[in-house]
């Protein structure tokens, strides 16, 4: 077993590595794993404060971000992720969570089924009874700012000792845990100002183009991680490097039509379909946007710049803008009229091929003032059908078989209006 010195280290080796990740989400999911790993605990969720708004009024709650399992996970075949319920607890003293973000205290539960006398919560027991799962040791513990400012609660499940029993959380995890929060807490606090940026980014593009909501975005990169994570367990991508780029990828698939910016607003903006030449100038919004990342500061620019310039080209060379340079828009390579050749197959970057699926996906799911939404047969038979032509066809597999948790990341970023 690791000395408690082994295990501080480990802690600021891990400080180090959350100050590489750009994006909210996946930051939230690793400060899991890892806490998780800080105590040996089988299985944990983590929870953001939100605002939520019920009956007219505004409600401060936690809602769940991300849950994992050990035990259920393993029960999964390899590349499959745990499916979970999405939903809000209250801030009160009801539950353990909720008592934990209350009195932004630790709270230690060593048996869920049997609390000590006294406790003004209780434990909810349909997880177990829905799963099938035994959860016994619990403790759940708040991610404070340095201002004592609320941003979750990290619960971990079932701490386990050398031999694998479930053991309860003892008071060196507790110290641990605390020295593990305040790291966490750091690393969300400036994650969330990156975030913050973007979604500025962002909303500048949605005020140009109302079809562009900040949901639609934040849908489109959620499928795009989960396609890209199915992708990497295929190909044997090593887990740094696939942390790396899911986080990279996340951040830039959000700015995928930020060239939009660049599109007049008679265009941008007109109520029904395009003419063939209005088509023409909307084409542009690719290099328009490939060419804000020009500069390449870091590998976010650079795979936000593949994005941007390739998300409507086709696996089959029929998409745009093709073999172009997006600074100068002069062809590379053309066909023989002299037109720029659509890039084909695995000339296509990977993201940009990913995207292109989440993106249609997700516009063929939405309403748009010229078409309803489309029933979801109808949309997975549109994408089936588009297998090998315009999509790249193991992307495509990959995708039917992440659907149920592409369909959980639709439901976590409902449409809040009706776009236009
Ligand atoms: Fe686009
Ligand atoms: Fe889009």
């Amino acid at each position: 077993m690791a000395s408690n010195e082994a295990i501080y280290q480990s802690i600021l080796q891990i400080d180090s590595d959350l100050k590489q990740i750009q994006d909210f989400d996946l930051l939230l999911e690793r400060i899991l794993l890892e806490a998780r790993k800080v105590v040996n605990a089988d299985a944990g969720s983590i929870y953001v404060r939100d605002i939520v708004e019920e009956n007219g009024l505004k409600l401060e709650k936690l809602a769940i971000k991300y849950s994992q399992n050990d035990t259920l996970q393993k029960k999964l075949p390899k590349g499959q992720k745990l499916a979970y319920s999405i939903f809000t607890l209250p801030i009160d003293d009801k539950s353990i969570s909720g008592y934990c973000a209350f009195t932004k205290r630790q709270v230690n539960v060593p048996d869920a089924y049997n609390l000590a006398p006294g406790v003004p919560y209780s434990f909810g027991i349909s997880f177990d009874q829905r799963t099938g799962y035994k959860t016994t040791s619990i403790h759940a513990f708040p991610l404070l700012t340095a201002g004592d400012k609320l941003l979750g609660v990290i619960q971990v499940i079932n701490a386990k000792d050398k031999q694998g029993n479930v053991v309860s959380f003892s008071a060196d995890d507790e110290l641990l845990i605390a020295h593990f929060a305040s790291t966490a807490s750091n690393a969300l606090e400036r994650a969330s100002i990156t975030r913050a940026m973007i979604l500025r980014m962002i909303r500048m593009a949605e005020l140009r183009d109302p079809k562009e909501t900040g949901t639609h975005v934040s849908r489109v990169a959620g499928y795009a991680v989960e396609i890209y994570d199915r992708w990497a367990n295929l190909h044997g991508v090593s887990e740094i490097e696939k942390e790396k780029f899911r986080d990279t990828l996340k951040v830039a698939s959000m700015l995928h039509d930020v060239g939009k910016v660049a599109i007049s607003d008679t265009i941008l903006k007109k109520p029904a379909k395009f003419t063939p030449e209005e088509f023409t100038i909307m084409q542009h919004h690719t290099v328009y946007g490939a060419s804000l990342f020009d500069d390449l500061h870091s590998e976010v620019d650079n795979v936000a710049k593949d994005i941007a310039l390739c998300h409507h080209e086709n696996w089959d060379g029929t998409g745009y803008p093709g073999w172009v340079d997006p600074h100068t828009e002069i062809p590379i390579k053309t066909d023989s009229n002299g037109k720029p050749l659509g890039k084909k197959g695995e000339e296509i970057p990977l993201a940009g091929r990913i995207v292109a699926l989440a993106d249609v996906f997700d516009a063929l799911c939405s309403s748009r003032v010229y078409k309803p939404a489309w029933s979801e047969k109808d949309v997975l038979e549109e994408i089936h059908k588009l297998r090998g032509s315009k999509f790249d066809p193991e992307l495509t597999d990959i995708f039917f078989e992440a659907l149920p948790n592409i369909k959980e990341i639709q439901n976590l970023y409902p449409e809040v209006k009706e776009a236009v």
